[in-house]
């Protein structure tokens, strides 16, 4: 077999059988497809797409690179979460102590940050001494004693996931349906989920810009889930504009504590019960999605929601008075208002540069090697259908650098401001199952 037939096969927009699938995917991962040849296949792919067959082969190929995780010594049904990446996500702080306060087993893997969008385990890691690097045994003992656990993925799980997602990223190839949905679910079978339920964001902040291509993408997803038996929800949620009021590391912690008590951002709310219920579902604790939410809506309000997390960080190594004492949290020096220099209302705040600029202040990784401040972020004070007048504060800027000018523009470059309200807001748009 040969790469170039390969690349030629998929040029001319035909199927490429499992075999081939699997000679890219074995070859590239040991080094013996080079990076130019991969590149062609992966541009390739862009443009004439794949088959769900020919999807469901990837993802199987690039679960079989590595190691897989056996989390068959946890007892009772194990569900997962993942979110496509978005800008001040912090949903799966939530959803985990929430949807194990039900008895729902909860076996999280999570990924950093990079780019644009943060990462669940750069977040926790803000927490003084949190642990996000379990053992296997420890891992699986969270599990089956407190319901929850949430680790860094493995060094070994799908490396040909890990190799091309850095290949993609530098060749313009990363928003295709048939490697998004391959990459992510993946790394889903890998680690062991049996359930897994998706958070598919739509928007200025997500891979899928619109609505109708994140639905294809959540639809391609939970085909792959069906063809190899793993029960599988998608929620095509907004990403319009950031999640929340709060963009970045600690502060969003902040945020996801607010959630827990009962209060916070409703969009927050929402999404996080909205996904929190469809695991209850899939993990068994309830056959209908509507008790499942008032379940959950009674597990916020006794306290047992909070007390949940506060139990995570504690058995992570974190320290748990930070839930009632944030100020414990790692707080930057200097905070920065984003001025309006319009009157009006806002009508669309792109969250990609929201995140960009957040990058820049210190709160993400413009590579994979450099180091995140947890204290950097953006506190969003306006948010879309807000009126303003000129001089109002739209963001703060939190940061530890001096130097911070091309943040600031970028922040009040994100926000547009027009003359009449926009009365929104979807927080969400489908659910796909
Ligand atoms: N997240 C992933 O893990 N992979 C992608 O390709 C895109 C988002």
């Amino acid at each position: 077999m040969r790469m170039y037939d390969i690349i030629t096969k998929k040029r001319n927009g035909e199927e490429l059988t499992r075999e081939e699938i699997q000679f890219f995917i074995n070859g590239y991962t040991d080094g013996s497809i080079p990076d130019y040849q991969a590149a062609a296949l992966l541009m390739a792919v862009y443009f004439k797409g794949m088959s769900k067959r020919e999807t469901a082969e990837l993802t199987m190929a690039m679960v079989n690179s590595g190691e897989t995780v056996d989390l068959s010594k946890i007892a009772g049904v194990k569900v997962d979460k993942h979110s496509t990446g978005g800008v001040g996500d912090k949903i799966s702080l939530i959803v985990i102590p929430l949807a194990a306060s039900l008895g729902i087993p909860v076996a999280k893997m999570s990924g950093r940050g990079l780019g644009h969008t943060g990462g669940t385990i750069d977040k926790l890691e803000s927490i003084p001494g949190f642990r996000t690097e379990l053992t296997r045994e420890e891992f699986i003992g969270n599990v089956n004693k407190y319901k929850m656990a949430i680790a860094g993925q493995s060094g070994n799980l799908v490396p040909a996931d890990k190799k091309l997602y850095a290949l993609r990223d530098v060749t313009a190839t990363v928003d295709s349906i048939p490697l998004i949905a391959s990459s992510i679910m993946s790394k889903k079978i890998a680690s062991g989920a049996e359930c897994i339920v998706l958070d598919v964001k739509a928007g200025s902040g997500a891979f899928m810009k619109s609505v109708e291509e994140a639905a294809e993408l959540a639809g391609t997803m939970v085909e792959i889930g069906k063809s190899l038996n793993r029960k599988t929800v998608a929620v095509v949620t907004d990403m319009s504009q950031p999640l929340g009021h709060e963009v970045g590391n600690s502060n969003e912690i902040i945020e996801a504590i607010d959630v827990l008590k009962g209060k916070g951002s409703e969009d927050e709310r929402q999404v996080a019960l909205t996904i929190a219920s469809y695991m209850a579902v899939l993990g068994g604790a309830f056959e209908e999605f509507e008790k499942a939410h008032s379940a959950l809506e009674e597990v916020i309000r006794s306290g047992k929601a909070i007390d949940n997390l506060k139990l995570l960080i504690q058995i992570q190594g974190g320290d748990p008075d930070v839930v009632d004492n944030t100020e414990k949290l790692p707080k930057a020096k200097y905070h920065i208002e984003v001025r309006s220099k319009k009157s009006g209302y806002v009508d669309s705040i792109d969250a990609e540069s929201i995140g960009i600029s957040a990058m820049l202040l210190g709160a993400g990784r413009k590579t994979k090697e450099d180091k995140i401040d947890f204290s950097a972020g953006i506190s969003m004070k306006k948010k879309v259908g807000d009126k303003v007048a000129v001089g109002d504060i739209l963001c703060v800027l939190h940061t530890n650098l001096g130097n911070t000018a091309e943040a600031e523009k970028i922040a009040l470059e994100a926000y547009g401001i027009g003359s009449t309200e926009k009365k929104i807001v979807k927080y969400i748009y489908e659910v796909i199952q």
